[in-house]
């Protein structure tokens, strides 16, 4: 018959609780979230009561790269191109725009670069390249034909 001493049976249970808690402490140092934790960036942002977040990626103070031929054309050109101010060929205006195509469309990027009547030198953006005019052009053709 087996007899159990309470010191005995003490011990056992002891030493199981202990193990499956040293194997929870494993667990939990090795899981991915832990990992993740602990070589996360530096510098990354943490609210109290909340998880740290990954560093947020700061918004593009200056634009990155050239301004399409819609953008120019709503910021420099539709002044004039959307109304027709001064006789300005409006966008859409197929009959308007015929005439002028058949120029070929280098004469009017250079019309639209340099200037041409009413048409102001780059619809007076200055601080436009000449290919972002030159997308504005084709942008106003495209949608005029
Ligand atoms: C201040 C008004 C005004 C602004 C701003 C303006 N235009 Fe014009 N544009 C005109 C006028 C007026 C004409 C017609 C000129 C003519 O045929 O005598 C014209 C004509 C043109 C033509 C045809 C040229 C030709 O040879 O027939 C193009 C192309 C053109 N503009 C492009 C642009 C672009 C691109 C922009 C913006 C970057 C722009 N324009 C901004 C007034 C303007």
């Amino acid at each position: 018959m087996i007899t159990f001493k309470p010191a005995a049976l003490f011990s056992l249970v002891a030493g199981v609780i202990l193990s499956l808690g040293a194997l929870t402490v494993a667990a939990n140092h090795d899981s991915d979230e832990s990992i993740a934790e602990r070589i996360s960036a530096v510098g990354s942002l943490c609210i109290e009561g909340e998880k740290c977040k990954a560093p947020v990626a700061k918004a593009a103070a200056a634009p990155t790269g050239p301004r399409s031929g819609e953008d120019v054309y709503a910021g420099s050109c539709a002044a004039c191109h959307s109304t027709g101010a001064a006789g300005a060929p409006k966008l859409g205006d197929v009959a308007a725009w015929a005439p002028r195509v058949d120029k070929g469309v280098e004469t009017l990027f250079a019309n639209a670069l340099n200037g041409f009547n009413g048409m102001p030198a780059k619809g007076m953006c200055m601080d436009c390249s000449d290919d972002e005019i030159k997308d504005a052009v084709t942008h106003m053709l495209d949608n005029s034909k």
